[in-house]
């Protein structure tokens, strides 16, 4: 069975660490040496993922303060292994003591269980837990910093929570100031008032015991023309590998995605033209920057589905897996009626650690 929580060959991250555990954390092996990296700024990007800010995200409060065991000296990466190390400080396992016997429906608990033969650490999720999105996090928000100083910008916006949709990403150039914006918002949307008419949504999923779903759509801009290629090592692949470590995540499409599906040719095609700099570039940009699992210059636009948190406090249907027989859960613990907002950080940086091991398996990252 392969090791499925190291992901990436050239810049290679290795996440490790329960919920409940004493801490979670991150190795980045491959990182360009001599990098400055902005601490306070990587601290803004996680804390966009911590939970408790609000009644939309769990009360689990926790500061999410990374601690830097090596590949760093005097603000500046060494090329060695970066080690963050996150602790758990606010958990609360006795919520979970009933979950290893009653499987949580649309959670990894029984697959889990039978998995690691009833091993594995089921207290908040464990291994499984959104608290492992931390340590993405941080990884992302180092690679963020790294990718900014070539002019490669990266946001996103929450583009529905459940049938509540954003207003559309602008293309086929996505303003820097905009990406700039969305990547400091706690929530982030394009559209006027859209956040206060998915915010009640979420709501009214809390007050019923239940949650919401919904979809974070995010753009890559400034990768150069030509990075990636055919197959199975197209950019398609490298991006929705780690897309798809984030839990929850069901769907991934790039650019107009399954929608492509019902366009015409004439409709679907991205006419070619040259910029007044020269560039070529495209009207359109249907292809969201990929063709032939190939970049085209334009912008990686791409788009996650995120399912509605599994962990719900209203009655459900389970199975006691001791004695074999039905029964009902009621789940308890701090869960978020709504991860779609603290899922757009994370989405960011696993598209910058993408696009950051895109560039150095190309031998593209300029010094
Ligand atoms: C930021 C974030 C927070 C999450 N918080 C919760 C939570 O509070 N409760 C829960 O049941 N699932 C939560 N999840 C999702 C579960 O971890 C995930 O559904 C579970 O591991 C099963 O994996 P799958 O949904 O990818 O199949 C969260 C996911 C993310 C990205």
């Amino acid at each position: 069975m392969a090791a499925s929580s190291v992901w990436g060959t050239n810049l290679r991250i290795s996440i490790f660490g329960e919920s409940h555990g004493p801490a979670v954390g991150v190795v980045i092996d491959g990182l360009p040496a001599g990098e400055p990296i902005d601490r306070d700024a990587l601290l803004a990007q996680m804390a966009r993922r911590a939970p408790g800010r609000d009644k939309s995200s769990t009360p689990r409060k926790e500061a999410d303060t990374p601690e830097f065991l090596s590949g760093m000296l005097n603000g500046r990466t060494t090329g060695a292994p970066l080690c963050i190390v996150i602790q758990n400080t606010n958990t609360r396992s006795g919520d979970y003591a009933n979950l290893m016997q009653v499987p949580r429906p649309g959670h990894s608990d029984y697959p889990a269980y039978i998995h690691y033969h009833g091993c594995n650490d089921v207290r908040g999720g464990g291994h499984f837990s959104g608290r492992l999105t931390s340590c993405l996090c941080a990884a992302g928000a180092v690679c963020r910093q790294i990718l900014e100083r070539r002019g490669i910008h990266i946001g996103s916006h929450v583009a529905a929570v459940g049938p509540v949709r954003d207003a559309v990403l602008p293309g086929p150039e996505v303003p820097q100031e905009l990406l700039h914006r969305l990547s400091e918002a706690y929530f982030p949307v394009i559209g006027e008032g859209v956040e206060e008419q998915m915010r009640a949504v979420i709501e009214e999923a809390r007050m019923a015991r239940d949650s919401v779903g919904g979809i974070v759509e995010c753009a890559v801009t400034g990768l150069p023309a030509g990075l990636g290629g055919p197959l199975f090592g197209g950019v398609e692949s490298l991006f929705s590998s780690i897309l798809f470590g984030i839990p929850a995540v069901k769907g991934v499409e790039f650019g107009e995605g399954f929608g492509a599906a019902s366009l015409r040719g004439s409709e679907n095609n991205d006419p070619y033209t040259v910029a007044e700099n020269g560039e070529i570039r495209t009207v359109s940009n249907h292809a969201g920057g990929i063709l032939g699992g190939i970049t085209t210059g334009m912008p990686l636009v791409f788009r996650i589905a995120v399912k509605p948190t599994a962990s719900i406090s209203q009655k459900q249907r389970s199975v006691d897996l001791q004695i074999r027989s039905e029964t009902e859960l009621e789940v308890h613990g701090r869960h978020d009626p709504c991860i779609v907002p603290r899922a757009a950080p994370v989405a960011e940086s696993a598209a910058a650690v993408a696009a950051l091991e895109l560039l150095l398996l190309n031998g593209a990252l300029r010094p």
